[in-house]
Parts: C-alpha cells; structure tokens; sequence
C-alpha cells in the first residue's frame, strides 16, 4: 500500500533552551514535524528509514543538530545547510507551573527550506510517505508554499501518500483567509488528515468532532484521523467512520508534543501495514507516555517498540 518504507518529514526544527533552575537551561531541539519524525524512527527502526528535511545553519549548533540525528538512527541527506541564517530558537520560562514560551524564529534557515525546487524534488523523491504540517506551510514565503504544492502533487504521482497535520498556530499566519485559503488548498494533495479538534473549532467554527470529520471528508481526503484531547479519536477511512475512545491517563505533566507523538504512531503503525483502528491505539500510546514526561519527545528508551 506504501511504495517505500522510506518516511520524510518536511519543516522546522528550533533549538529549545528549557529552564532547569535559576538562570541555567538545558538544550535540546523541538518542532512539530520534526518530533513525529524522530519518534518514528524510534518506534519503526532500520527496516524503514526516516529522513527530516529541513535547513539549517552552518554553524557548530546546527552541525550538532544533524549529529544527534544520525547518532539517533535519522537518515540527515535532506539537511540543507544555509550560510547565512541559523536554526530558530525557543526558550520555555515557568512561572510556577506555567510555562511560557518565547520564540527568535523569524529569519531562522528552515524559512528558506523551499527555495529550491530541485532540492524538494530530490528529498521527496523515494519516500512512500511525505509528511507535513500547517507550521511548515505557515514559515514559507507564498512562492515557497507553491513550490512545496507542486513538489507534493509530483511525489503523489509516483505514488508517495502525503499525511498533514494542520497544526494551525494563528501567530505564524497573517490572516485567518490567509490560513484557511493555504490549508484547503493542501488538502488536495493530502492523502492522510491529522487534525485536532481544538485547532479546527477555532479556525473554522466547527461545532463538533463530526463536524470537522464531515469537512476533511467533503474536501475529499480519503484518510482522516481527528484527535481531541482525552476525548475519544473519530476518524475516517475510505468511508468507514470510527470512534476510538481515548484510555485515560494519569499523572500528565506536559501536553506539549501530545499531537505530534500521536501522529508518530498512527503512521509507523499504517506504514507498518497496520489497519486505521489497530493504528489509533499506537497513536494513543506514543502520545500518552509523552505527556507525562516534560518536553515534547521521549527519552529513547521510554519510546514503545513495535512487537
Ligand atoms: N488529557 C489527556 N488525556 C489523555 N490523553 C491525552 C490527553 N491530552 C492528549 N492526549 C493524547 O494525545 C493525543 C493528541 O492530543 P491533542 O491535544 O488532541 O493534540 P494536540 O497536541 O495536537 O493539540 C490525543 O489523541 C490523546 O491520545
Ligand atoms: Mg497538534
């Protein structure tokens, strides 16, 4: 059903500084697409190699970024490296239990990462399946989206199955026509839907779960998986509605990542030939042991491995 084990993922990876104690950070490195990748790799080893495609800097921060991908089992042939900008970076400040994020990411590389078309064409050219989301789409110029559109549509042809995950972030966007013009336009070179209900309500006024999957599905996307908190996941597959309900889970400590770690499992389990309602509850464990660590991906070792 997939013409390659081969995943990549297209977006952004910052920096993250994560206050440890006062005045001290530890740094590590976050993104939306990003984190699905690295937990795929984790959870699918060898057998299916996973590539990030990105653009970094060329500087020493950068250099480690791409290491601890490769020492971490990532395929890092689809990092391009910029010599004039540097990766985006995010600190995460807590005022008691609350944290606050501040981000220095409006000239990182990753904004240039759809510049040229031959590299799109080279990065997405063996994969069986493409993954991207709406904060990829949200840091590129307008020509760059067009470019990536017509790099997907290319891929699709051969046979590569594009997932995307919305992810809207009204901050990155200038407008919400602008938002929504831009997603729907990438819903039709979407093969596999990965919303979240509370990102969708507020972009579009859907009224329920159902409401939202009955859109996905209108806008003729075969696959849709719609995830909603502790509620239960609806989703979609070639016309057959299911309802998953969503164990509940103890002593969370983060949420941040929750979506991106579901992602990671649902599509391992799919690449690994696995049906959409035996793929829900792998989504549904990845992301529950990831929102009861701090950060938004797993040490290795607390990452499940398929049987
Ligand atoms: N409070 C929660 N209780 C149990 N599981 C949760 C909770 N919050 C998130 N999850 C898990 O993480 C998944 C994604 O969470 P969600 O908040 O819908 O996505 P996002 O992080 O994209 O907003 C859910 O489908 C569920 O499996
Ligand atoms: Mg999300």
């Amino acid at each position: 059903m997939f013409t390659s084990n081969r995943t990549v993922a297209i977006g952004e990876a910052m920096i993250e500084m994560a206050v440890v104690g006062e005045g001290t950070y530890e740094r590590s490195f976050a993104g939306d697409t990003f984190n699905t990748a690295w937990h795929m790799a984790q959870l699918l080893g060898p057998d299916f190699p996973v590539g990030f495609a990105t653009k970094v800097g060329s500087d020493t921060i950068s250099t480690s970024f791409a290491e601890e991908l490769e020492a971490n089992g990532m395929d890092i042939a689809c990092i391009a490296r910029d010599a004039d900008c540097t990766m985006g970076l995010y600190m995460i400040e807590l005022d008691g239990v609350e944290r606050h994020f501040h981000y220095w990411r409006n000239h990182s590389a990753a904004r240039l990462l759809a510049d040229d078309a031959a590299w799109l064409d080279r990065v997405t050219r063996d994969a069986g399946l493409i993954h991207v989301s709406g904060i990829t789409l949200a840091i590129l110029s307008p020509d760059g989206r067009a470019r990536l559109w017509d790099a997907l549509a290319q891929a699709r042809l051969r046979g590569a199955r594009v997932s995307f995950d919305p992810n809207v972030r009204p901050r990155l966007w200038t407008s919400v026509t602008e938002t929504r013009d831009t997603l729907a336009w990438f819903f039709e070179i979407t093969d596999v839907a990965l919303p979240s209900f509370d990102d969708e309500a507020a972009l579009w006024g859907d009224a329920s779960p159902d409401a939202t999957l009955k859109r996905f599905a209108q806008a003729g996307i075969p696959e849709i998986v719609l995830k909603n908190g502790a509620g239960a996941v609806l989703a979609c597959a070639n016309g057959a509605k299911i309802s998953v309900p969503t164990p509940p889970v103890s002593d969370i400590r983060d949420t941040s990542g929750a979506g991106d770690a579901f992602n990671a499992g649902y599509l391992a389990a799919r690449l690994s030939a696995m049906d959409q309602a035996d793929a829900i509850p792998w989504g549904q464990r990845v992301s529950s042991r990831v929102i009861r660590h701090f950060g938004a991906r797993l040490p290795k070792e607390r990452v499940p491995k398929f049987e």
